[in-house]
């Protein structure tokens, strides 16, 4: 996006909350990879969907340092609960120390490990899943968490437009893309779903189980 209408948004939307900020910042000066953190605005509108949805259990894939999880938690009623799954197991102290630090230790349980290894484990199902993990996995990830999906349940798909690589006419020869493509043309021709596609950040998709 534009940068001066990315910053016209931000200064727009509710401010981002002192401990979310520093984990932004926390993040971009220790962390490899840093861009993948969902940011003040896909925080917001995830927090915002919550809100919308109500969801009492959530399930998360791919926790990274808790930026999202830290902000779907603040849209939920203080019942609800989040499970969050992260595989690269040296993120777990930065993870824990934040969600102290942020209060919502008790409403979010980090499972570090594959998802596709935890989700089989965990026998809840669930009202909401924000899908952020692995992208060769999308399309496991969707047949993993679909019997676990209560009826009138949300699935969320980050980073389904890939760069702008989804678009492009050659064939990808990345996995990524691949996984990518295969997880929305999936998603395309389920008849149990409907679908939107928001292109917000690098597109999310949102699902609703019928
Ligand atoms: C895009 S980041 C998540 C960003 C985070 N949701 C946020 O908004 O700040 C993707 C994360 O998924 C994790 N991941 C990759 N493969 C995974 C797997 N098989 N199981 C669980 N987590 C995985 C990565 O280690 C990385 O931290």
């Amino acid at each position: 996006m534009d940068l001066d209408l990315e910053k016209y948004i931000l200064e727009h939307i509710d401010a981002e909350e002192d401990v979310l900020r520093e984990l932004d910042r926390f993040t971009h000066l220790n962390v490899l990879r840093a861009r993948m953190l969902s940011g003040h605005l896909q925080g917001t509108l995830l927090k915002m969907l919550c809100r919308m949805i109500n969801p009492q259990a959530v399930l998360e894939i791919g926790t990274f340092t808790g930026y999202s999880a830290i902000s779907m938690v603040r849209g939920l009623s203080s019942q609800a609960h989040i499970h969050t799954i992260e595989v690269n197991d040296e993120l777990e102290s930065v993870i824990r120390r934040f969600f102290h630090k942020a209060g919502v230790s008790n409403q979010i349980t980090l499972h570090i490990g594959d998802a596709l290894d935890v989700i089989d484990k965990l026998t809840m199902n669930f009202d909401l899943v924000f899908m952020d993990g692995d992208k060769r996995q999308y399309p496991a990830y969707y047949n993993a968490v679909f019997p676990r999906l209560n009826q009138g349940g949300y699935i969320l798909a980050d980073n389904i437009l890939w760069g702008g690589k989804v678009s492009q006419p050659n064939m990808p020869d990345d996995e990524y893309t691949k996984g990518i493509m295969d997880f929305n043309d999936m998603v395309k021709a389920d008849a149990r779903v409907e679908k939107v596609i928001l292109p917000i950040r690098d597109g999310l998709t949102l699902i609703r189980k019928k």
